[in-house]
């Protein structure tokens, strides 16, 4: 049994989101997503996402694949949540390419190629123009 762990906000579900989570599940048996809090989002971006934490969750835990969703708090936390969730494998977009390679001693840590063209970003800048 291969345990599948990725990280993200997910807010404003789009395709880029669902094709990342489903190539990252074809890598094991099993999908762990650690969906980040709103305080956290704050803390990087320094705004709230649209969706709450509790809504973004309960869209993540809908998704075919997804077998578990727990709240990512701290970026400072990812290694006791690799440990915790029991780990395999670490996927993360390759925006984030090479960031988590220290990582690599509690499991392994594969960065897949972001969808082109869409970001939830993206999609708040052309609705509100
Ligand atoms: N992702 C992707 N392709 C995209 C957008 C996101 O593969 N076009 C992946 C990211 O690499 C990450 C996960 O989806 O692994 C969650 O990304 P998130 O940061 O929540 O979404 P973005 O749309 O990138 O949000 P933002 O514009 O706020 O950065």
């Amino acid at each position: 049994m291969k345990t599948i762990i990725t990280f993200g906000t997910y807010d404003l579900l789009h395709v880029g989101h669902i094709r990342l989570l489903s190539r990252a599940r074809a890598l094991g048996d099993r999908l762990v997503v650690g969906v980040s809090s709103d305080q956290l989002n704050f803390s990087k971006k320094n705004k709230f996402p649209e969706f709450s934490e509790e809504e973004r969750m309960e869209i993540i835990s809908m998704i075919k694949g997804v077998d578990k969703v727990f709240l990512e708090e701290s970026l400072e936390l990812k290694a006791s949540y690799l440990k915790e969730q029991e780990a395999d494998i670490l996927v993360m977009g390759d925006d984030w390419s090479g960031k988590f390679d220290h990582l690599k001693s509690i499991c392994q840590v594969v960065y897949l190629p972001r969808t082109p063209s869409i970001s939830t970003s993206a999609i708040i800048e052309k609705t509100r123009s």
